[in-house]
């Protein structure tokens, strides 16, 4: 691995502090930086490197720092102070650097408001820190990627002016969860799932993201984002991409993002008219959470009194392809649900044949295959077999594959996502297309709700959610799949 210069813009924010400076500081532990690793702060307060590193240490206090890795990973940061609105600051990181005679392989990493992306990347390239002939020089973008199609359309548009594509790395922290890449595996190394893997054995398919937490002091961001776009635009429609798309020709970065954006392009346009029948939102009023109180959305601090941001949002699409024409994709997300929850529950068809019509089997459950991403990483297949005894009976049994029960390892995405920055490795970032089609996806839904003010369905917190989002289902057999426990439906 080469050695690289890692820029944090935004050094001092939650971010750098929750994500950023952990993950780094782990893979420190784990001997996976390389030994020129530089890690530069960027910030505006009239800090040095000592008050930086000072900083950190206290960030990294409650992760059990080993004495002699911190010691060594303390000395790698540098504070570099300087105002993000500032020109001049650009050029004085650019002689910092230079004199300072770190490697000159540049990232530059976006810890910092959407608003500011634009005029960074341009202030870089007008001092030739996007310039590639030295070294390399990699720019990474925290989501939100714009607000619209239209606002990512323009905010690429101006990272491209300095940045290639081929340097830009756009983060979506949910695909560095080992979980999520599991779904590959499963699919991909497994021979027997293929031939099952379509419209005409799968029922429907379910992704769900359920939060117990509501918006934790991010009330001001989270009114201006909503639950459409801060997970079904992003994490949801990703792990969606990858249940739906066809075997990639191999595992290399172009190859699988060329077929995750076939699956984008396929799903059927929602009409404005039909926005209804295929999208429902809500927000949570007060209700208890695990026990304890909890307030409504429109009682958190910063929230406008009137505000109509969904904090719930169910989605019904339909992949227009050979292997998945017809076959419902349901998305629903929430934050104060009951549980943190986050699962593909994909339901198979009933066999074609009622043979048990005449024993006390009246009706067969049907077969689901769960993979539940959060909180435990997990895949389980629900059959059907005889109940013991002497009456022809059916029960569910379940065959639970991969690490059940046991809480995710303390591992976290941004570990394997900056080793993938530092190595080049775009797998798993988002490329343009990506995400420009998942905002075609949802756009139509977006424009509706921003011009339908007045009102919005309601849901207690610590509930799985609105009961009027049922109508999202196509038939009366299907129902919503909250948790691995609970049954599935008929
Ligand atoms: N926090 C998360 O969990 C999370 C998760 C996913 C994505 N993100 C994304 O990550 C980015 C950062 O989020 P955050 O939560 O870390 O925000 P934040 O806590 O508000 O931090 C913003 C950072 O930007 C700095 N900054 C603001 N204006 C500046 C200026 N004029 N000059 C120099 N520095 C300036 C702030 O410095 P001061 O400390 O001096 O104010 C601070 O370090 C956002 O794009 C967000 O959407 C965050």
């Amino acid at each position: 691995m080469e050695d690289c210069t890692f820029v944090i813009f935004g050094a001092t924010g939650n971010l750098a502090k929750i994500k950023l400076l952990p993950a780094l500081y782990r893979l420190d532990a784990a001997d996976r930086l390389p030994a020129g690793l530089r890690v530069v702060g960027f910030g505006r307060r009239d800090w040095d490197d000592a008050r930086w590193r000072q900083q950190v240490h206290e960030w990294l206090a409650d992760k059990q720092p080993d004495a002699t890795v911190l010691a060594r990973f303390l000395e790698r940061l540098h504070f570099y102070q300087g105002d993000l609105g500032d020109e001049a600051a650009y050029g004085g990181l650019s002689t910092f650097l230079a004199e300072a005679h770190y490697s000159p392989n540049l990232i530059f990493y976006m810890a910092i408001s959407p608003a500011d992306f634009g005029r960074v990347s341009r202030q870089l390239g007008a001092v030739g820190l996007s310039d590639e002939d030295g070294g390399w020089s990699r720019l990474v973008i925290e989501k939100p990627f714009g607000y619209d199609l239209e606002s990512a359309e323009s905010l690429n548009a101006r990272l491209n002016r300095d940045f290639q594509e081929s340097q830009i790395f756009r983060i979506d922290h949910y695909l560095g969860k080992g979980t999520i890449q599991n779904v590959l595996v499963f699919r991909f190394a497994n021979l027997m799932l293929e031939p099952l893997w379509n419209r005409n054995y799968i029922d429907h398919v379910q992704i769900t993201h359920s939060e117990s937490l509501g918006t934790e002091g991010r009330a001001g961001y989270y009114d201006t984002s909503g639950a459409l776009r801060d997970m079904i635009q992003s994490h949801l429609l990703q792990l969606l991409t990858l249940v739906a798309m066809e075997p990639p020709a191999n595992l290399d970065a172009e190859s699988l993002r060329d077929e995750k954006v076939k699956v984008l392009r396929s799903i059927r346009p929602i009409h404005q008219s039909a926005v209804n029948a295929h999208a429902f939102r809500a927000q949570y009023v007060g209700g208890r959470v695990d026990g304890a109180k909890v307030p409504g959305y429109l009682e958190e601090p910063d929230v406008p009194p009137t505000s109509v941001t969904e904090t719930y949002a169910a989605f019904k699409l339909y992949i227009d392809n050979w292997r998945w024409r017809n076959v419902p994709f349901y998305l629903r997300t929430g934050k104060r649900m009951r549980k943190n929850n986050s699962m593909v529950s994909i339901r198979f068809k009933h066999p074609p044949q009622q043979l048990f019509r005449e024993t006390h089997i009246e009706r067969l459950k049907p077969n689901w295959i769960l993979m539940n991403l959060q909180p435990h990483d997990c895949i389980r297949l629900e059959m059907q077999v005889k109940q013991q005894g002497l009456e022809m009976r059916a029960e569910t049994t379940r065959l639970d594959a991969s690490y059940c029960g046991i809480a995710q390892a303390q591992l976290d995405a941004y570990e394997a996502l900056l080793l993938d920055v530092i190595d080049g490795d775009h797998s798993l970032f988002l490329r343009y297309d990506e995400v420009s089609w998942a905002w075609r996806v949802v756009d139509p839904v977006l424009k509706v709700w921003s011009t339908e003010r007045d009102f919005i369905h309601t849901y207690p917190s610590g509930t799985w959610g609105p009961k009027e989002a049922e109508r999202l289902l196509e038939r009366q057999d299907q129902r919503w799949r909250n948790t691995l426990e609970e049954e599935g439906g008929e």
